[in-house]
């Protein structure tokens, strides 16, 4: 688990943009569990982010129409998963992160740590090798931000699922074992704890 730090616009999100092969660098490279995201067509970088990758953000970005169910789902409808396959991983999926009940509501009718849960397990939805997490905690209350970041921690354990996590909270950050600091779009310093 690593944690990313640094001031408003030096360049955390761009990175885990870059990483996630959501952006492409102009200059450079990114080499993601061994292949090089430049060697890859659009085609090519799209089926590894779906593979490899799970993004979290700090406003959940659940569809508000669904409900928690079937945004955990979604993924896999699109993968051309099976009814009843996808019916057990998303139990399974919904069980890992603690919320067992409230799986039929609406996002609108559930708390922030709630719809957090909720976006994780989606992130997990096929085991990817590496979550990216943009301020995951950012918007949630002290004690709910600290559930979220155990229920994190577990899952990089459990799982041994890589895990880059920006964040403004220092606290957050020294549960990582590694902090890079960012500024200006250079690491400025890269400590191990
Ligand atoms: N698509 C883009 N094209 C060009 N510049 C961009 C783009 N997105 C962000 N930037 C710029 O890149 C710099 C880094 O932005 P970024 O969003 O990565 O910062 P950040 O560290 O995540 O900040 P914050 O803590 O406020 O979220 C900023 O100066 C921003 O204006
Ligand atoms: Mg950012």
């Amino acid at each position: 688990m690593v944690a990313i730090v640094g001031p408003s616009g030096s360049g955390k999100s761009t990175l885990l943009n870059l990483i996630g092969g959501l952006d492409r660098p102009s200059s450079g490279d990114i080499a993601l569990d061994g292949t090089r995201l430049s060697s890859l067509s659009d085609s090519g970088l799209t089926r590894t982010r779906r593979d490899k990758i799970g993004f979290i953000f700090q406003f959940f970005n659940l569809l508000p129409s669904l409900s928690c169910q079937e945004n955990v789902a979604l993924p896999l409808h699109l993968r051309g998963w099976p009814k009843t396959k996808i019916e057990e991983r998303v139990s399974e999926l919904l069980g890992l992160v603690g919320l067992a009940k409230r799986i039929d509501h609406l996002p609108e009718e559930m708390s922030g740590g709630e719809r957090q849960r909720v976006a994780i397990a989606r992130a997990l939805s096929v085991y990817p090798p590496i979550l990216l997490a943009d301020e995951p905690t950012g918007n949630l209350d002290t004690a709910t931000g600290a559930e979220i970041l155990g229920l994190i921690r577990d899952l990089n354990q459990r799982l041994q699922t890589t895990i880059l996590i920006v964040t403004h909270d220092m606290s957050v950050a020294h549960s990582a074992q590694r902090i890079l600091t960012l500024r200006d779009g250079r690491i400025v310093d890269d400590k191990r704890l």
